[in-house]
């Protein structure tokens, strides 16, 4: 759909409120002064067929009798009466757009409110008429003073960031508390799309990405019907703009059914929060940092590097800035240059603290206001800064104000730098914060929350960055492989058995411990010299999928006579496990030698489809779910995102004199699993565990393929 239709919804020149009213109960009432009190300028016309005239403008009875042309319709009447509005306004033909407020639709379940609902997308789309909602409260607009919606104060200040809603009443609360800020927080455009009958979250996403009044997109989510989608619409808006997302769901949802350890690894949650991460999208955990989040975002350029630097004028808001910057993964204290150390003590007071901390300078409470100016202009000259947190609780000989002006007037002088500011004193400080905002300087009440939003602005210029790099990579695409071998055992199985999987491993260069499939004992025994001992053998049966648990697994056969009583003694515990096991054979593999394992492995998650997971394997990914997930495709440099995400990397970069081991050739694992998945919609799950990584080698020792059931 034509992204421009969307325009309907933002800027209309005329609106007609279906079922407006002066009775202050009903939500009519509330669209109208809404609308009459934020001072709409084009036409408003009230519809209501028992008036005359509501809140002072005349009222008509019907669509049919409004003299001038309307182009969004507002209909704020029970779902039942839809219909027939719709039936209206398609006789009119000039209404381009229609957000209906009622619920009692698809919501609900019921066949005949899903009926309705498809009724009355199906008389639009015939007249030509885009639907928001229904079960929605439509837009905001601080471009003309728009508000579809019944919310009763929610104050329209002009800023940068646009909200895009799946709760009409949580949206609605994000903007009465950002204008409830002590500086109210400004934004551009706002919508709930309700039930997401014609337009829907993702071609809003889009619209703000090209819209000239939003610089940042904050999203309150819920939940996705089609992970994938969205990702591929996140990721193209957010190379443009930043998309900060609230998304509620942190609790883990266990996934019990899952037949293997990779799927009940995979809550859900998880992958959200990796999917966003992959495509750039920022994660909010409440509402506070949301809007801090935007605020920073919208208002500051993106910092050159990930040198961040706090300057305070008292020690204990500055340490918890500075603590709070070092959670980030993504920031590193700025390191002063000596020319600008020299300069700081020669300008500051004798107490001040330069040499302190790295990325730490603390002015003393007797800084005056040309101190704070003077320093701040002396770090942001160092090349070693990129970004900058201003913190100050002025005393009483510090005029608040004076101090605004003077660092507005450094900012101006050397724009390009992100200097975000908290001043701590309540009322004292409120002038002198409006002044800042006012002049683009965006000001927090705490200085945790002024530093964490500098440290998602380090994070965003770090997706942006990432996001060129990776592109060509991922515009290459997969490169699908097929092994003609297995595909009838894709077909009529539940599980692969291990030679199958082994081989399909092998077709996609995933490299697997050195094994022969063997169906009598002296095959075995031959395929056993053939490999060397000491070797492993392992049952073959779809029937026992965890083979350990069955006692079909036996390692360390040094010889031919242990070989011959390992072979029986499998027999014997596979056949007392599950005495109706088809058993295939045994597989005889070469014992590896010890290394560090690991766990990568895959599965489907009903959101985005095929995920990759990576962690250290036995005990930590036991109980510690040191483990890191990305939804498939996954790119060479996303491999080694996850390899240096999870907190036993040090165990793989070689730390404590332990040697650094092939992690190019885990992160070509990871992406040759995820390439497989991509493959092969028929695997439901992969568990490559444990995978041994060596100095300058990989090997998936045990392996095991799930597959989906047929529908
Ligand atoms: N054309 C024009 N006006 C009509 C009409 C029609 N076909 N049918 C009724 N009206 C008038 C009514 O007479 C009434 O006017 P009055 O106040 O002067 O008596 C007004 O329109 C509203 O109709 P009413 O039947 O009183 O409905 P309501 O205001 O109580 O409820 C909704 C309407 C849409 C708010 C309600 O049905 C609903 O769905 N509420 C939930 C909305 C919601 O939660 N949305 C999602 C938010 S996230």
């Amino acid at each position: 759909m034509e992204l421009k239709s969307l325009d309907h919804f933002f800027y209309p020149q005329s609106i007609a409120i279906v079922g407006a009213s002066d009775d202050p109960s009903k939500a009519g009432y509330q669209i109208m002064s809404n609308l009459l009190n934020l001072g709409f300028a084009g036409p408003i016309y009230p519809i209501n067929p028992h008036k005359t005239e509501v809140l002072g403008r005349t009222c008509y009875p019907d669509l049919r009798s409004v003299p001038g042309a309307v182009e969004l319709l507002v209909i704020s009447v029970p779902a039942f009466e839809v219909p027939g509005i719709l039936r209206q306004a398609a006789e009119r033909g000039d209404v381009r757009a229609a957000v209906i407020i009622a619920s009692g639709f698809s919501e609900t379940k019921i066949p005949e409110r899903v009926e309705l609902e498809k009724e009355v997308v199906a008389i639009a789309k015939k007249a030509g008429i885009r639907i928001m909602g229904p079960n929605c409260v439509g837009v905001m607009n601080t471009d003309n003073h728009l508000d579809t919606t019944f919310a009763p104060s929610i104050k329209q200040v002009p800023g940068g960031m646009s909200v895009i809603s799946q709760s009409g009443a949580l949206g609605a609360a994000i903007m009465m508390f950002a204008g409830d800020q002590p500086v109210p927080m400004g934004f551009a455009k706002w919508a709930h799309v309700g039930n997401q009958s014609d337009v829907n979250v993702l071609e809003i996403l889009r619209y703000y990405g090209q819209d000239p009044s939003t610089k940042v997109i904050a999203m309150y989510m819920e939940g996705l019907d089609d992970g994938r989608t969205f990702l591929e619409v996140a990721r193209e808006v957010a190379r443009q703009k930043p998309i900060i997302i609230l998304k509620v769901g942190r609790s883990e949802v266990g996934s019990g059914a899952a037949a293997s350890h990779t799927g009940s690894l995979a809550g859900s949650d998880q992958v959200y929060e990796a999917a966003f991460a992959q495509v750039g999208i920022l994660r909010a955990a409440n509402i506070e940092e949301l809007l801090d989040t935007a605020k920073a975002l919208a208002m500051q350029p993106l910092p050159k590097g990930n040198k961040m630097m706090v300057l305070t004028e008292a020690g204990g808001p500055g340490i918890i800035a500075v603590d709070e910057l070092g959670l980030s993964p993504y920031v590193e204290m700025a390191d002063l240059r000596p020319e600008t150390k020299e300069k700081l003590k020669s300008l500051l007071p004798p107490m001040a603290l330069v040499d302190h901390a790295h990325g730490y300078v603390d002015m003393s409470a007797a800084a005056n206001e040309r101190h704070h100016a003077e320093a701040l202009a002396c770090v942001l000259d160092d090349p070693d800064v990129d970004g900058v947190v201003l913190l100050s609780v002025p005393p009483t000989f510090l005029k608040p104000r004076l101090l605004a002006e003077e660092i507005i007037k450094v900012r101006k002088q050397k724009p390009d730098k992100p200097v975000v500011v908290c001043l701590l004193g309540g009322e004292f400080v409120r002038e002198a914060r409006q002044l800042l905002e006012e002049a683009g300087i965006p000001t927090y009440d705490v200085p945790d929350r002024a530093a964490r939003a500098l440290a998602r602005m380090v994070q965003r210029a770090y997706y942006l960055q990432r996001a060129t790099e990776q592109r060509e990579e991922r515009e290459k695409r997969v490169v699908e492989s097929k092994c003609p071998e297995i595909d009838k055992s894709l077909q009529d199985r539940r599980s692969l058995l291990e030679p199958e999987a082994q081989k399909l491993l092998a077709t996609f260069d995933i490299p697997v411990v050195r094994s022969i499939w063997v169906k009598t004992l002296e095959e075995g025994l031959v395929a056993a010299e053939q490999l060397g001992y000491p070797v492993v053998l392992k049952i073959v049966s779809s029937d026992i999928l965890h083979k350990t648990d069955a006692g079909g697994v036996k390692i360390n056969i040094r010889n031919a006579e242990e070989f011959k009583s390992a072979y029986n003694d499998i027999l014997t515990s596979t056949g007392r496990y599950n005495p109706k096991a088809r058993i295939e054979g045994m597989l005889v593999c070469a014992q590896a030698s010890p290394g560090l394992e690991v766990i990568v492995g895959a599965k489907r998650d009903p959101q985005f489809g095929p995920v990759v997971m990576f962690g250290l394997g036995g005990i930590f990914v036991e109980i510690f779910k040191d483990v890191a997930f990305r939804v498939a495709p996954v790119t060479m440099e996303e491999a080694k995102e996850m390899i240096q995400e999870i907190k036993g990397y040090p165990l793989l970069k070689g730390a404590r004199g332990r040697k650094s081991l092939d992690v190019e050739g885990l992160a070509k694992v990871i992406v040759n699993v995820s390439r497989l998945m991509l493959s092969y919609p028929q695997i439901a799950e992969i568990d490559l565990n444990p995978v041994v990584v060596y100095e300058k080698d990989v090997l998936a020792l045990d392996t095991r393929i799930i597959l989906a059931l047929p529908v």
